[in-house]
C-alpha cells in the first residue's frame, strides 16, 4: 500500500528568495504541474541557482538533492534544504555581531566599490566571528543571511558596477547591512524544517558529480550569441565572501575586484552541446526534466532529437513566463520576439 507523501504547503511561504538570474520562482507551480505527474520519491536540480525548486520540492515531501557550482548557492541550500533542525539561537547571534580582530580584508580591497566604510567593517567582523562556528549548519545559516543581506542592499542584486548606479531609492538601500542581516537570520531561521528526508547539498560541476535520483532536473545557464550568462561575474562579491577569498585570484585590473569566473560548459555554443549529451547520459536511468528557452541553443528541436538517443518518451511544454532581467534578447512588450520557456521530460 502507497502511504500518501504529506506535504507542507505552508512551508514555501518561509522561502527566503531573491533575484537570482534565471530563477523559476515565477513558473515554480507550472513546473510543479508537470513533475507531480511522475512517478518519483528522489529529486536532483544539479544548477540549483536560487535553490528555489529544491526546498519547494523539499515542501512536497521529496527526498531533494541539489548541486551548483557556486558557493552562495550551495550553503544556502546546505542551510535550508539539507539541514532540518538546526536554528542560530539569539546567543548565537551576539557571537556573530560582538567586536574582534580581523585582517579587515574587505575594508581593504573593496572600499568604494560596493558598500560604506561602516558595511565593510561590519562584513568584515561578521565573516571572521562565522569561521569560528564549528556546526556547519549554523554557519551556512549566518553566511546564507549575509549573503541575502549584500544582495539586498545592491540594486539589482548583483556586482558588476561600482557604487549606486542603479539606486531606485528602495528603503532596502537606505538599511544598515547589520540590519540586513538581522533580519536574515530571522528568515532563514524560519526556513528551517523537517520533511522526514535524507536531503543533501553538493557543490560541484555538474558534469563531474557521481549523484543521481529519480528524476534530475537540468536548468543549466541557457546558451544565447548575445546574452551573458556568467554568474561568477554577476555575483562574484557574495562567492567571494562565503570562499572568504581562499583559492581565489582577484583581478587586480578590475574595478570590481572580481576574480577570475568559473568555466562552465554550458556558456559557450561549442561546449554546450556535448555537455547535455554527456549529462544525458550519466542520468539516463533517471527521469530527466530540462528548463530551456527558445532563444537558445541547442534549439528545442536539437534537444528533442539528442533526448530521443538515450529517452523512449521525450514530451515538450511551454510555459509563458517574462524574465524581469538578465536576458538582453528579450524584448519586453513585443510578442514577436517573446521567448518562450520549455520544460522537456524525457522518460
Ligand atoms: C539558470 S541558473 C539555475 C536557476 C535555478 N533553477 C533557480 O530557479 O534559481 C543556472 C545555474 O547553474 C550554475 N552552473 C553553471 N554552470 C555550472 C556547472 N558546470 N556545474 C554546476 N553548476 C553550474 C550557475 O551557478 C547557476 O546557478
Amino acid at each position: 500500500m502507497q502511504l500518501a507523501i504529506e506535504t507542507f504547503n505552508d512551508q514555501f511561504s518561509y522561502f527566503p528568495g531573491s533575484r537570482y538570474m534565471g530563477s523559476k520562482n515565477k513558473i515554480i507551480h507550472d513546473l510543479w504541474k508537470h513533475f507531480s505527474d511522475l512517478d518519483f520519491d528522489s529529486f536532483l536540480d544539479l544548477f540549483a541557482g536560487s535553490n528555489v525548486v529544491g526546498y519547494f520540492l523539499k515542501t512536497k515531501g521529496k527526498q531533494v538533492k541539489t548541486n551548483d557550482f557556486m558557493a552562495f548557492s550551495h550553503i544556502t541550500s546546505k542551510a535550508i534544504i539539507e539541514n532540518s533542525h538546526t536554528q542560530l539561537t539569539q546567543e548565537d547571534i551576539e557571537i556573530l555581531l560582538s567586536e574582534n580582530r580581523n585582517n579587515g580584508f574587505i575594508q581593504k580591497t573593496f572600499k568604494d566599490i560596493f558598500y560604506s566604510e561602516d558595511d565593510n567593517i561590519f562584513l568584515d567582523t561578521v565573516r571572521q566571528n562565522i569561521s569560528m562556528f564549528e556546526n556547519e549548519y549554523k554557519a551556512a545559516l549566518a553566511l546564507s543571511a549575509l549573503v541575502r543581506a549584500c544582495k539586498k542592499k545592491r540594486s539589482r542584486g548583483i556586482f558588476t558596477f561600482v557604487g549606486e548606479r542603479y539606486n531606485d531609492g528602495r528603503a532596502d538601500m537606505k538599511r544598515t547591512l547589520r540590519d540586513h542581516f538581522i533580519e536574515n537570520i530571522d528568515l532563514f531561521n524560519k526556513a528551517v524544517f523537517d520533511n522526514g528526508q535524507e536531503n543533501a547539498s553538493y557543490n560541484e560541476r555538474s558534469e563531474m558529480i557521481k549523484v543521481t535520483a529519480d528524476l534530475v532536473y537540468l536548468d543549466p545557464p541557457y546558451f544565447t550569441p548575445k546574452s551573458d550568462n556568467d554568474y561568477a561575474r554577476r555575483y562574484h562579491f557574495v562567492e567571494g565572501l562565503v570562499k572568504n577569498w581562499e583559492g581565489l585570484t582577484i583581478q587586480e585590473h578590475s574595478v570590481v575586484k572580481k576574480f577570475e569566473s568559473y568555466k562552465s560548459p554550458f556558456a559557450k555554443k561549442e561546449t554546450a552541446y556535448s555537455a547535455f549529451e554527456h549529462l544525458f547520459e550519466e542520468h539516463k536511468n533517471s527521469i530527466i526534466a530540462i528548463s530551456y528557452s527558445s532563444n537558445s541553443y541547442p534549439t528545442k528541436e536539437e534537444l528533442i532529437q539528442m533526448l530521443k538517443q538515450f529517452k523512449s518518451s521525450v514530451e515538450v511544454h511551454e510555459i509563458d513566463h517574462t524574465y524581469s532581467f538578465g536576458n538582453q534578447n528579450h524584448k519586453i512588450g513585443n510578442q514577436n520576439n517573446r521567448v518562450k520557456e520549455y520544460l522537456f521530460i524525457g522518460k
